[in-house]
């Protein structure tokens, strides 16, 4: 006999909106770039840095199974959960498994590297940049075309990152029957009632302070690349 469920709120609404606003930002910033709409890129770029930002921050003072430390394991957990990947089994997670915790923060360093290299970027042929990252003009010329040319090859490698990261999401659907998306966009997921375990979630104000905090960084370094 199956064991009764319960809903528990896994995901709060800052870790799904930096989820879905990461997607879209990767999204805007591949095509506006494809299509030379350089203004949407910068703007869609700024964002992106503001979200990766402001989930460093959630990572370290938000909600319990929002944090580094709570779903950050050591490699041999990480290697035993592959291990297990075809048992069948309840999905008694309320965080990361601690191998999907691993994509995870390859997925935010690659996202963040995208980003700050796209700061000290250029789209132009001399030192006279007409399209250009915030920083070019405040690192050397030699700085910025290794900039320009790590945000061209990054993106592929973050693609290839992303690509894993959603077979991988749909492979705990097929082969073990756990339901991730549905969490990633309600928050709720259904734990057997011998383990409910809700995570203590953080205050919403604390989302707007820090999200506010990484909108500030971004925003102060966009103002020190227009004075330079
Ligand atoms: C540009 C595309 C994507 C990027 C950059 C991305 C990045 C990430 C990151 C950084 C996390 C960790 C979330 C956090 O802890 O804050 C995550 C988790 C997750 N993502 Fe994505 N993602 C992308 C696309 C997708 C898509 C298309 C899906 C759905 C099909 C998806 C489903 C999920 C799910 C279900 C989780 C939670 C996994 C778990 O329960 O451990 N992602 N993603």
């Amino acid at each position: 006999m199956r064991e009764k469920t319960v809903p528990v709120k896994v995901w709060d609404g800052w870790v799904r909106l930096f989820h879905w606003g990461a997607v879209s930002c990767v999204l805007v910033s591949y095509f506006s770039a494809k299509s030379g709409a350089w203004n949407l890129h910068y703007g869609s770029g700024y964002l992106l840095l503001t979200l990766v930002g402001f989930r460093i921050l959630w990572g370290l003072f938000g909600s319990e199974n929002a944090r580094f430390w709570t779903f950050l394991r050591g490699p041999v957990a990480a290697f035993r959960q592959l291990g297990k990947f075809r048992q069948p089994g309840p999905d008694t997670e309320t965080t990361h498994n601690p191998a999907g915790a691993w994509m995870v923060v390859v997925l935010l360093v690659l996202l963040a590297m995208q980003g700050v290299s796209g700061l000290m970027a250029n789209h132009d042929v001399g030192f006279t940049y007409s399209q250009h990252g915030p920083l070019a003009n405040w690192v050397s010329e030699a700085t910025s075309e290794r900039m320009t040319n790590l945000h061209a090859t990054l993106i592929n490698v973050l693609l290839l990152a992303v690509l894993v990261h959603v077979l991988a999401v749909f492979a705990y659907r097929l082969v073990k029957g756990h339901d991730l998306v549905v969490p990633m966009v309600t928050g709720m997921k259904a734990i057997q009632a011998s383990h409910p375990k809700a995570p203590r979630l953080a205050h919403p104000a604390l989302g707007v302070v820090l999200l506010a905090v990484a909108a500030f960084g971004v925003w102060y370094v966009r103002r020190l690349g227009m004075g330079a």
